[in-house]
């Protein structure tokens, strides 16, 4: 009999690895003196990889590219090795920390692939579709053809110019989505075929066992749909904002806005429009870009700052390594360089560095804070066992850096670091305030939420190579309230223009991370003893906090993650309460500003240029109860193709 604590995911898995075996060992020393060896070796063949890919991401060249497919090739090879090794082993005899051990060991996604052919055909589209992102270049005239870092972004920063604002929208569709659109589809068929070696039905049910809760896509629905008023509000507000701006002419009748507008590429984060956005507008600015800019601030003083954080919590430094290998600018000798930030692990105890292209504005002091988090998750479990050396779920990482710089961001915390000048302490500082913070946890909601409904129905076949621009654009416009600025057909293939896609990172995470980070907040702020209200807690210098966050860390993913939120929050769930209740003012404020000014129609606006579009009047408010029914079953995209 086997343990009723194994999924049935682990119990299939198991079954198609060890079918053809016979006997298993049932020698418990054995399976320890196995453990022991895997970690030492799987520490080696990680550390080379690592660095093989850290050579290629911080210096694009084909060369590179070969040496870290030659190693990928090797690590995947020997994970398919120890899966075999490990599935001669009896899970019965042993205790729930070795048996969770075996069982992530021989849980190898798609290196689970046997054919060396197709397995190294997966390596060359996935690093041929990275390297076609992230040496993109967007023409917005013949000699003028600009990067995403830093030119691209900047442009969506600062610009207020309609037409400007669509060439680089376009001209960054344009330069990555065609090209990789064929890779992308083969590549859903070839890591699909993988892990189905393993039982599971496809990639994105792969991705969402890491999970391991059975009604893991319910919960993340619910969560999101309890949060859709505050959305749906702030959403109203920028709307009604960015038509003084731009003119009502340029906005359709199906209350969508055009996607361009928000001050981002993706529309995913609205903060560099906090000057325009913010209710109050005689109140100082809560912008510290500029006061960063005016101070000579550099990357180094920026990450030296967030390592500040962390220490006065008692947690563990930046190590030396990091400070002397990381990369923290942009390389200005005219190499190709992954700009998109990251953190790494070196799987050696030693050897931690994030690279990222610092520019210095306020959003960037918040991305290092974030990147920090998870070396800081990494320096925290680095003495367990290598499988446990990852975040109790890929939520759990993603939040850690977000949660401090939570503190980091109350305009007491950046006045006593100098970067905000007065803070006054009245009404209309603290709707300012939250209205900066909606900007950035708010608006991405339905962003992190949306990116993964439409790989998870990619992956499973339900939309078809074909479909992708138009299923895309169907959740852009249903879930974000954002349409197409220019009309959109099936040869474009907008998802490419975001880096998860082609890098192929799952994306449920981040929607997990904004929901949970407020949990963690209320338990952190509650253990520094601060009383008041969340959005103004500044947890600098608790020892307590940083001690109930360390226990936590430490335990990587040897424990369930309800157990670790458990003991953490006090409850086993992810829960939406501490993000309502954070916003609650704003959202109070919002609800009286709007009336009935909000909401928008769930299928996308008619962009054909003779069409008149249909008369929806903007006050129609999306029925989610129905989209789940709807939404993949139908195809209500009205795009001329
Ligand atoms: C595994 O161990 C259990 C408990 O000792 C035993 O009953 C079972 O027969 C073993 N299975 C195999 C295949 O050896
Ligand atoms: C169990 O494994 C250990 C370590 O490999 C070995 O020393 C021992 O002899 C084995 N015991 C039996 C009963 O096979
Ligand atoms: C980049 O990699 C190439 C090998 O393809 C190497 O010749 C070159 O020196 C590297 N550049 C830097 C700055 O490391
Ligand atoms: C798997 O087992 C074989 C035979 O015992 C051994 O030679 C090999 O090193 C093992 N590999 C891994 C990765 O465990
Ligand atoms: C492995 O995949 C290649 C390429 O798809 C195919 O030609 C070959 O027949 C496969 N080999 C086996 C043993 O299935
Ligand atoms: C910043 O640099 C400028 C030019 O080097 C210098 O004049 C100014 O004093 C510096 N400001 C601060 C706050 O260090
Ligand atoms: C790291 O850099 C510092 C100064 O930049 C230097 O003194 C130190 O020796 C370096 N350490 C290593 C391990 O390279
Ligand atoms: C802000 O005002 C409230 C109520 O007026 C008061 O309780 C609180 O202590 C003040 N906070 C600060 C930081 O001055
Ligand atoms: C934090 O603690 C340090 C050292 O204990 C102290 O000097 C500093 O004033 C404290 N800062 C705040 C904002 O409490
Ligand atoms: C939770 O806390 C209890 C009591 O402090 C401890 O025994 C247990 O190991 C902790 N569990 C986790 C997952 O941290
Ligand atoms: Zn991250």
């Amino acid at each position: 009999m086997l343990p009723a604590a194994l999924s049935v995911i682990t119990l299939m898995m198991m079954l198609m690895i060890s079918e053809t075996r016979g006997e298993l060992i049932n020698n418990v020393s054995a399976a320890e003196a196995f453990l022991a060896t895997y970690n030492a070796e799987a520490s080696q063949v990680s550390n080379r990889y690592a660095e093989a890919s850290w050579t290629y991401n911080t210096n694009i060249t084909e060369y590179n590219q070969e040496i870290m497919l030659k190693e990928r090739l090797a690590a995947d090879k020997f994970s398919q090795e120890a899966a075999w090794n490990a599935s001669g082993y009896n899970l019965t005899v042993m205790d729930a920390t070795m048996r969770r051990q075996f069982v992530k060991i021989m849980d190898i996604g798609t290196a689970a692939q046997t054919n060396e052919t197709k397995l190294i055909h997966l390596g060359q589209i996935e690093s041929e579709m990275e390297t076609i992102y992230s040496t993109a270049k967007a023409c917005l005239a013949p000699e003028k053809c600009l990067p995403l870092d830093p030119d691209l972004t900047r442009i969506f920063t600062t610009s207020r110019d309609y037409d400007q604002l669509i060439a680089a929208w376009k001209g960054w569709r344009d330069a990555t989505g065609p090209k990789l659109k064929n890779l992308y589809t083969e590549f859903v068929t070839l890591s699909n075929e993988a892990v189905r070696n393993l039982g599971h039905a496809d990639l994105g049910a792969y991705w969402r066992s890491r999970y391991d809760t059975p009604e893991f896509e319910a919960d993340v629905q619910a969560l999101f749909d309890q949060l859709r008023p505050l959305y749906e509000h702030l959403h109203a507000h920028a709307r009604r904002r960015l038509k003084t701006i731009y003119g009502k002419d340029k906005f359709p009748s199906s209350g969508h806005i055009p996607a361009h507008l928000l001050g981002n590429m993706w529309a995913q984060q609205w903060s560099s429009l906090v000057d325009e956005f913010v209710p109050y507008k005689g109140k100082p600015s809560l912008d510290v870009t500029p006061e960063m800019v005016h101070q000579n601030y550099t990357a180094e003083k920026i990450f030296h700052t967030a390592d500040n954080f962390f220490q006065s919590l008692g947690m563990i430094p930046m190590p030396e390594p990091f400070w002397n290998k990381s990369m923290l600018k942009k390389p200005t000798d005219g190499r190709d360089v992954v700009c998109h930030a990251s953190a790494w692990d070196f799987s050696n105890g030693i050897d931690f560095r994030i690279k990222q292209c610092t520019d210095i504005t306020q959003q960037h002091l918040e991305t290092a804070h974030h990147e920090m988090g998870h070396i800081e998750y990494y320096l925290q479990y680095k003495d367990q066992p290598l499988v446990f050396q990852k975040g109790a779920n890929p939520g759990f990482h993603e939040a850690v850096g977000d949660v401090i710089a939570l503190s980091v961001q109350t305009p007491e915390h950046m006045k006593s670091i100098g970067l905000l000048h007065s803070v006054s302490n009245d009404t209309e500082t603290d709707i300012n305030f939250l209205m900066s913070m909606a900007l950035q946890k708010i608006a991405f909601l339905p962003f992190g939420f949306l990116i993964d409904q439409w790989r998870w129905r990619v992956f499973s076949g339900d939309t078809k190579p074909e479909q992708y621009n138009e299923h895309w654009w169907n959740l852009r416009c249903r879930y974000q309230g954002v349409s197409a600025p220019v009309e959109r057909s099936a040869s474009d293939f907008d998802p490419g223009a975001k880096f998860h896609i082609p890098a192929n990172t799952p994306y449920i995470r981040y929607f997990v991370s904004f929901v949970i980070q407020f949990q963690f907040h209320k338990a952190l702020c509650d253990k520094s003893g601060y009383i008041g209200p969340l959005h103004r807690c500044d947890i600098y210098n608790s020892t307590e906090a940083g001690t109930a966050l360390s226990e936590m860390l430490k335990l990587g993913s040897s424990k369930p993650w309800t157990d670790e939120m458990q003991n953490l929050t006090g409850q086993a769930k992810m829960d939406a309460q501490p993000l309502m209740d954070y916003f609650k003012p704003l959202l109070e404020y919002l609800r009286k500003e709007n009336g009935n000014d909000y909401g928008w129609d769930p299928i996308c606006p008619d962009l054909t240029p003779t069409s008149s579009g249909r008369n929806h009047g903007s006050k129609v408010s999306s029925p989610l109860t129905t989209l789940l029914i709807s939404v993949y079953v139908f195809f209500v995209c009205v795009f001329k193709l």
